[in-house]
């Protein structure tokens, strides 16, 4: 019997390719928007569902039924300096992109414990490993991902099922559409902001194709054992391994550069 996998966010970029890849292979997929457009996109079966919100997670776990693997991928990104955000922009930014994906975790784990298999794949990114200057929040979220994933991966081990992370460096999506800027700016970091910020744009358009993203959460799903963490790219392969051995001011160097900062 095929798999059911569940993809959050799949009404666009990364979602959307892996939803239509793993369907193509034979998965039974339901994917999640806020508004599906339609009840079907391709062989994927939508469903609303809102991360932030307990009874969205509830009734959307309730209509997909058991689920063999989980990948939580819904998320945006907020750009801003961290003086500039307010506390509550702060917040919604892990409401959705940390705390969404404890919510589908808690919800899914009672069903994958007692059958005794299953698999939760977060999608987390280079952000979750090196910052983005004028992203703060977003990088949280992603460095929170990265150990609440690791911490997972232990305590999950014992019932057989598997927690991995995929984390990709930049990919070319729509994520700028919604990307959210920081309400009430203030001058001293206008020009600066603005740079980091148009920076980031270039590098997601030039980014790496969302299937790529997508081929390598299908090697996870396919593995039998698969791997704590899978980096996409060759910036997310390269860039974690010379911060480890770099000293800090150059690898610093490097990054400002990127963000133009
Ligand atoms: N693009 C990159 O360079 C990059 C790199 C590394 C990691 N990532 C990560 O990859 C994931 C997908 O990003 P993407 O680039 O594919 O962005 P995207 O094209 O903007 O897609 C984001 C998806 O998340 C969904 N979403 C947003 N807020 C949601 C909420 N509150 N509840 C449920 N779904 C929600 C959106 O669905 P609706 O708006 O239809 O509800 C959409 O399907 C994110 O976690 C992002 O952080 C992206």
């Amino acid at each position: 019997m095929s798999q059911t996998v569940l993809v959050t966010g799949a009404s666009s970029g990364i979602g959307q390719a892996i939803a239509q890849l793993l369907a193509e292979r034979g998965f039974k997929i339901f994917g999640t928007a806020r508004k599906p457009a339609a009840a079907t996109s391709g062989n994927v079966t939508m469903v609303p569902l809102d991360v932030r919100s307990d009874d969205s997670v509830r009734a959307c776990i309730e209509r997909v039924g058991p689920i063999d693997v989980l990948v939580n991928n819904a998320g945006y990104a907020l750009m801003g300096s961290a003086e500039e955000t307010s506390l509550d922009e702060a917040k919604a930014q892990l409401e959705t992109n940390f705390f969404g994906v404890v919510r589908m975790v808690k919800a899914v784990l009672p069903r994958m414990r007692k059958a005794g298999s299953g698999k939760i794949i977060n999608i987390g990114s280079l952000a979750g490993i090196t910052a983005i200057p004028f992203g703060s929040f977003y990088t949280a979220s992603k460095f929170a991902l990265e150990g609440y994933t690791e911490a997972l991966w232990h305590e999950l081990r014992p019932f057989g099922i598997h927690a991995t992370l995929i984390e990709p460096g930049f990919v070319s999506t729509p994520i700028g559409d919604s990307t959210q800027v920081a309400a009430v700016p203030l001058a001293p970091y206008d020009s600066v902001r603005q740079r980091a910020t148009a920076a980031l744009g270039r590098h997601v358009k030039n980014g790496i194709s969302p299937e790529a993203v997508a081929k390598t959460v299908l090697r996870a799903v396919q593995s039998r054992s698969p791997a704590l963490r899978y980096r996409v790219g060759t910036d997310a392969a390269w860039l974690p391994r010379l911060k480890s051995v770099m000293p800090w001011p150059l690898f610093a160097v490097g990054v400002r550069r990127t963000f133009a900062v």
